[in-house]
């Protein structure tokens, strides 16, 4: 009998890559790594991909901070993916069927994460074309800024991951330098 062919996955470069929604799709990014591109048209404020996860609760995610930490000290870097829900409880995406967790971010984003209830959404900020990657804004604050470059190149870009509320902050720090 012949054998059955595999069937060619949505992404030709990334098969093993599975994206719970039917909006996007991972494929290698040009700003770093795998990131996550739109699969159609997606219009404004259209809820796109949940960002899931372990929910835990302060203390365990002040754990898992500290160890990122010390992985980062080791190896000079360590991807975080945890997200604050409320008062008492986190969510830790670093779990392999959250593709969400592979969005890039950028200083001129095209989507927001959104917190509803104990959910965690991205969702369109504008319309986004068809093959466009999305990315939203960290969020970061300046606590070690040096240690995230941002290659985002946009006209808006501010050389850092960092979030918007930090900008004028960071100019004033990189001017004074
Ligand atoms: C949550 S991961 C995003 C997925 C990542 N591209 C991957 O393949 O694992 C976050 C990491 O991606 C990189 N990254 C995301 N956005 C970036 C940007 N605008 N400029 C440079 N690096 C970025 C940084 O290393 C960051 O710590
Ligand atoms: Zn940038």
């Amino acid at each position: 009998m012949a054998k059955k062919k595999k069937p060619k996955s949505k992404s030709a470069l990334l098969p093993d890559e599975e994206c719970r929604s039917d909006w996007c799709e991972v494929r290698q990014s040009g700003i770093h790594g795998r990131g996550v591109f739109a699969t159609k048209d997606i219009p404004n404020e259209k809820y796109i991909i949940e960002y899931v996860g372990e929910k835990i609760t302060k203390e365990e995610s002040d754990k898992r901070g500290w160890a990122l930490f010390d992985k980062a000290q080791e190896t000079g870097g360590a991807a975080v993916y945890i997200f604050t829900l409320d008062d008492d409880w986190d969510l830790d995406g670093d779990v392999p069927e959250n593709a969400a967790r592979l969005i890039n971010h950028s200083c001129e984003p095209n989507c927001e994460a959104y917190i509803d209830g104990h959910s965690i959404w991205i969702a369109a900020i504008r319309e986004i074309k068809s093959g466009e990657e999305l990315y939203f804004n960290y969020g970061f604050d300046l606590e070690n800024y040096k240690d995230h470059p941002c290659r985002c190149g946009t006209e808006s870009c501010v050389g850092y991951i960092a979030g918007e509320d930090y900008w004028d902050e960071l100019q004033a720090l990189l001017e004074e330098e």
